[in-house]
């Protein structure tokens, strides 16, 4: 590297630390809202509650294009769980995404048909209230879950299964060919129906937690620490990415947003060291770049964040404490400080939740 870069380089950093001298020496500010303040604040932005019974259900998640009945999603569940929807006759929905532990696998990435893992080292994201999500995937590449279905069965990597294959499997089963002529009036079973049934499923796999208890009413339902953290989440850009029901899923969205001239110092020090060569604050296993490879990603669903570890699209960092310190530096250009960050981690394990009995 020629020495006026690095001349340059230098003057950057001296400027930058003067300009950023006074947030460094002074005290951040503390926002403090009441818990009517805290409540109004997230309802108004539409971070609302999962509804608690079936109606409630159905006016916010239904489909106009697959209609939601009680043998539709029974059926479903069936699918979810049914082992023969891959070809060696071992994995089905469940394998990777376990509902009693977080509504995913909990290995760095996913492990599916032959042992294969995922060619691009993939986190399995949850499945719990993706059905809330506005797009599907880590790329936001499905529309709903009902498209999204369709996908893990055919990657070879995954259940490795052609809809022939599936439709000629299920057809020759007569309970199921029984049960898919009552939910969808057909008399044979098409690949098309078997999504829309697990999809049905997946739009009941909501969960509710203490933060819901919250936002109903409740002001005993999370400590005063969950109470900071969610302030900070409100007040200092977090929910501007994590919005929604379902704390994340409605957009897709740079990461990083930001980058540092610190973490390019090693050219200044020694010009044999290498730039960065991970775009992420994390190894880049797998070489996965979101979608178009351009750094985009949809935003993931932070409801029960606290049981899908490990960390972001391929699965790098372990700790949640991790994640939100990377996520406070690089997206919202404010890192938190260690008391901010066990705020916002105790408000985070508020999210953790049950699966609703609709
Ligand atoms: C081998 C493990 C594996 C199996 C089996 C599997 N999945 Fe997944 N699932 C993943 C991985 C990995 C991703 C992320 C892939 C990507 O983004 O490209 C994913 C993504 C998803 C998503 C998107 C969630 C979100 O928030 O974007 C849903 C929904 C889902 N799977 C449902 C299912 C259903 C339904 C089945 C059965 C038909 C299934 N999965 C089978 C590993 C698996
Ligand atoms: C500009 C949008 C944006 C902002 C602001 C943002 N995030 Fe994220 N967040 C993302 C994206 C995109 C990812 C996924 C990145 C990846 O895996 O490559 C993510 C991932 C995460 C994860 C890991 C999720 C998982 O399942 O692996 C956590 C936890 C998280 N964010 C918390 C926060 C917190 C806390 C804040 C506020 C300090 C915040 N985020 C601010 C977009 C954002």
């Amino acid at each position: 590297m020629n020495s006026f870069i690095k001349v340059l380089l230098i003057v950057g950093v001296v400027v930058g630390l003067i300009v950023s001298l006074p947030t460094i020496l002074g005290k951040k500010d503390v926002v403090v809202l009441s818990d009517e303040m805290l409540r109004d604040r997230a309802l108004s932005t539409s971070m609302l509650p999962i509804p608690r019974d079936y109606d409630g259900l159905l006016r916010v998640i239904d489909n106009p294009d697959n209609l939601m009945t009680r043998e539709k999603i029974a059926l479903g569940k069936e699918l979810f769980f049914e082992t023969r929807l891959s070809k060696d006759g071992t994995i089905s929905c469940a394998s990777c995404h376990k509902l009693k532990e977080g509504g995913d696998d909990n290995i760095p990435t996913a492990i599916g048909h032959n042992n294969q893992a995922n060619p691009s080292h993939l986190n399995s994201p949850t499945v719990l209230n993706a059905s809330l999500a506005k797009s599907q995937f880590w790329d936001g590449r499905a529309k709903d879950v009902e498209e999204q279905a369709g996908g893990p069965i055919q990657a070879h990597f995954e259940m490795n299964m052609k809809p022939i294959e599936i439709e000629n499997v299920l057809n020759s089963d007569d309970k199921y060919l029984a049960k898919f002529q009552k939910v969808f009036e057909e008399t044979k079973i098409t690949f098309e129906n078997v999504r829309k049934a697990i999809g049905a499923y997946e739009r009941t796999l909501l969960t509710r937690g203490d933060y819901d208890r919250f936002l109903e009413g409740n002001n005993s339902a999370i400590s005063p620490k969950a109470k900071m953290g969610m302030t900070l989440f409100l007040t200092k850009g977090c929910k501007g990415c994590h919005a929604g029901m379902s704390v994340g899923g409605q957009s897709i969205q740079k990461f990083p947003l930001r980058s540092y001239l610190s973490e390019y110092m090693g050219v200044i020090i020694s010009p044999t060291l290498e730039i960065k060569d991970s775009p992420f604050p994390f190894d880049n296993i797998g070489g996965f770049l979101g979608r178009n490879d351009n750094l985009r990603f949809r935003v993931p669903i932070l409801r029960n964040i606290t049981k899908t570890a490990p960390y972001f699209h391929n699965g790098s960092v372990k700790e949640l404490s991790e994640a939100v310190r990377i996520m406070s530096k690089y997206q919202t250009g404010n890192e938190f400080t260690p008391i901010e960050i066990s705020e916002v981690v105790e408000f985070l394990k508020t999210l953790d939740g049950e699966l609703v009995d609709y």
